[in-house]
C-alpha cells in the first residue's frame, strides 16, 4: 500500500455569473466559512475572467485556490477574445476547468482542440480539470461509456505519465447541468470509474490511474452531496448554481469534510 492519497475537491464553476464585487464578497464569505474547518477538501473557485484577480485577492492566505473556466492552448497572439495560460498564471489562478459541455456544445471544443489546451495549462503549471460527459440522446442510445472513453483517451492524448497524474478529471453527464435531474450515485461512480479504468491504458504501471482524481458534476446541490460524496470512487463535485450561493457551498463543503481520504494503494 501506497501513502500517497487522492484528493478530494469541491469546485465552483461560476459561469457567466458575478459582477467583481459581488464575486469578492462571495469568495471572502466562504473563505471566513472554511476558516479552522478539520479535514477541509482542496476549495476551488472558478469565477469569469473579469472576477480572478478580485477572488484571488480574497482567498489570499487562505486555503481556497482559484480557476479559471478555459484557456486558449496558445501564449500570446492576434487570436481576438481569447485568454493564454500566461494571463491566468499571471492572475494568480492555478487551475483550469478545460472542455466543458456548455463550451463543447456552444463554443466549438472538440476532442481535438481539448488536449492541446490540457497540455498547454500544464506547461504553464495550471492544474487542468478535464470536464467529460454524454449527452442525453447518448445516454438513451447506450452510448455513455463508449462516448466517455473517447473523451478520456482524447484529453489525455500525447501526455506523457507524469503529465496525466496532475490531472483533474470531472464526470459531468450533460443532461444532469442545471437540470435539476442528478445522476444516480452508483451510477455516477460506475462512469467515474470508467474514466479512471480508462486512464490505465496510459500507464505502464496500471496503478498509478488510481492517483488521478475524478470529480462529479451535474445539479450537486446541499441535498445530494452527502450521498454522492459517500461513493468512494467519487471524489469530489464540481458545482455550477450551487455554488453560487455561500450557504449552499459551504453546506456541500461540509459533507466533503467528513469524507475519510482515500489511499491510492500500490500506486
Ligand atoms: P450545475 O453545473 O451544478 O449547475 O448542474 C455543473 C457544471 O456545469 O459544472
Amino acid at each position: 500500500m501506497s501513502d500517497k492519497v487522492r484528493k478530494t475537491i469541491i469546485a465552483g464553476n461560476w459561469k457567466m455569473n458575478k459582477l467583481r464585487k459581488e464575486a469578492s464578497e462571495l469568495a471572502s464569505a466562504l473563505v471566513a466559512g472554511t476558516k479552522g474547518k478539520e479535514n477541509l477538501p482542496e476549495i476551488v473557485l472558478c469565477p469569469p475572467f473579469t472576477c480572478l484577480d478580485v477572488v484571488v485577492a480574497a482567498a489570499k492566505g487562505s486555503q481556497v485556490k482559484v480557476g479559471a473556466q478555459n484557456v486558449d492552448h496558445r501564449d500570446s497572439g492576434a487570436f481576438t477574445g481569447e485568454v493564454a495560460p500566461p494571463m491566468l498564471v499571471d492572475c494568480g489562478a492555478t487551475y483550469v476547468i478545460i472542455g466543458h459541455s456548455e463550451r463543447r456544445q456552444f463554443f466549438g471544443e472538440t476532442n481535438q482542440s481539448v488536449p492541446l489546451r490540457v497540455k498547454a495549462a500544464l506547461n504553464h503549471g495550471l492544474t487542468p480539470i478535464v470536464c467529460v460527459g454524454e449527452l442525453l440522446d447518448e445516454r438513451e442510445n447506450e452510448l455513455t461509456d463508449p462516448v466517455v472513453k473517447r473523451q478520456v483517451g482524447a484529453a489525455v492524448n500525447g501526455l506523457t505519465e507524469e503529465e496525466i497524474v496532475k490531472l483533474v478529471f470531472a464526470y459531468e453527464p450533460v443532461w444532469a447541468i442545471g437540470t435539476g435531474k442528478v445522476c444516480e450515485s452508483k451510477e455516477a461512480a460506475r462512469v467515474v470509474a470508467l474514466v479512471r479504468s480508462t486512464l490505465k491504458a496510459s500507464f505502464q504501471n496500471k496503478d498509478k490511474a488510481e492517483l488521478v482524481p475524478v470529480l462529479y458534476g451535474g445539479s450537486m446541490s446541499a441535498k445530494n452531496a452527502e450521498e454522492l460524496l459517500a461513493q468512494d470512487e467519487i471524489d469530489g463535485g464540481l458545482i455550477g448554481g450551487a455554488s453560487l450561493k455561500a450557504d449552499e457551498f459551504l453546506e456541500i463543503i461540509n459533507h466533503a469534510c467528513k469524507r475519510p481520504r482515500l489511499s491510492a494503494a500500490k500506486a
